[in-house]
């Protein structure tokens, strides 16, 4: 569809595909711009890119899902106020022009099955699929911790989230069946083994949001000037007792948020270990107070993924559900017994749409491999 796509557009067969997944996030949730540690998996979910090098210096890109297209040189890029969606990709091959990497011009054509503002990373996925593309077709040399800054930067400087890195980062070095346990201070990673008795549902609560919301960036304020007051260069340098003894001398506010961070990147360690030796039960317990802490202390959450975290969790066979990514809504993640997964689905369903009026979108996912060619 997408190689189809390409030709109706630019009236010719584009020269290769590429493919960049989502992500959900099992666990470590708003730890990675605080140097934490964040468990992560790429979804069997993607956007593809459709590409090929022309010889000026021009870039025409189609947006598939949108039925929008956009044309742009490469040379003194800027961000567009006209073409939102744009940003993602001028703000990637303006980061690699700018890294001295030498580009040329380019059709795209994307498109993709992750949903748009639905927690799973779309944005980031569309940044790695242009990034992979423009690897490939200028052969660049490059490794994946470069571009995954490339495209945090993009974020930051193109669309205006001060987002981390994880989401760039497991879009390009997700591996099939593992989740990945990221240090994201040294960028360093260990797969864990997923386990083969237990499936993970995504809930899509149908709410979108906006990453680009200032609450995002506030929330990052928040953590910087706690870790400043408290003289420690990151949250990620204080363990839980260091923290409950010091945690008094912050004002109340910075106190919940600095405190659900600390939690979680020691909820996050011992989630890894869990998986490791194959305790789901503690896996599924520590994503529930995952949940419960984005919701009280962080204050990310919503009534709609409230609603959905707490149906899944009170099913029959579901070991642990949390929200995941950004929050303010998308996708509740949910580990769930391989023989409950079809009622589950059925149940958490019905009940989430008779309570929010509204549909929600329940999918069974497995853990892919990171981005890359196709064929
Ligand atoms: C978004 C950001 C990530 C991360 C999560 C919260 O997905 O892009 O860098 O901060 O939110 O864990």
């Amino acid at each position: 569809m997408t190689r189809t796509a390409f030709e109706t557009a630019f009236g010719y067969p584009p020269w290769r595909l590429f493919r960049a997944p989502g992500r959900i996030n099992l666990i470590g949730e708003h730890t990675d711009y605080n140097d934490g540690f964040v468990l992560p998996m790429a979804i069997d979910r993607a956007v593809w890119v459709a590409a090929a090098p022309r010889h000026d210096r021009q870039v025409r890109v189609r947006a598939i899902t949108l039925n929008e297209e956009d044309s742009f040189v490469l040379d003194g890029l800027r961000p567009s106020s006209r073409v939102r969606w744009s940003n993602y990709i001028r703000g990637v091959l303006a980061g690699l022009e700018r890294a001295g990497h030498r580009l040329g011009g380019m059709d795209l054509a994307y498109g993709g099955d992750v949903p748009i503002g639905g927690g799973l990373s779309s944005s980031a996925a569309v940044e790695v699929a242009v990034a992979t593309a423009a690897r490939h077709l200028f052969d660049l040399d490059v490794s994946d911790v470069e571009l995954a800054r490339l495209c945090q930067q993009a974020e930051h400087e193109f669309v205006g989230t001060q987002c981390g890195l994880m989401d760039p980062l497991i879009c390009l070095a997700g591996q099939e069946n593992h989740a990945l346990l990221i240090d994201c201070r040294h960028l360093t990673w260990q797969p864990i083994p997923l386990p083969t008795d237990a499936v993970i549902a995504v809930c899509d609560t149908g709410k979108r949001r906006s990453l680009a919301h200032s609450a995002y960036n506030e929330r990052r304020t928040q953590c910087e000037e706690g870790a400043r007051r408290l003289g420690v260069a990151a949250l990620r340098d204080l363990d839980v007792q260091t923290f409950d003894a010091q945690a008094d001398q912050l004002p109340p506010l910075l106190r919940k948020r600095c405190r659900h961070v600390v939690y979680e990147n020691d909820r996050t360690l011992r989630a890894a270990e869990a998986l490791r030796r194959g305790d789901v039960a503690v896996f599924g317990l520590l994503m529930n107070e995952s949940h419960a802490s984005l919701r009280d202390l962080y204050e990310v959450s919503c009534e709609e993924l409230d609603w959905m975290a707490a149906l899944a969790q009170s099913q029959p066979g579901c070991w642990g559900a949390r929200m995941t990514g950004a929050g303010f809504g998308g996708c509740v993640v949910a580990l769930v017994q391989a023989d409950a997964i079809e009622p589950f689905c059925q149940t958490v369903a019905m009940l989430y749409e008779r309570q929010m009026l509204r549909k929600p979108a329940i999918y069974r996912c497995r853990a892919a491999a990171g981005a890359g060619p196709v064929g």
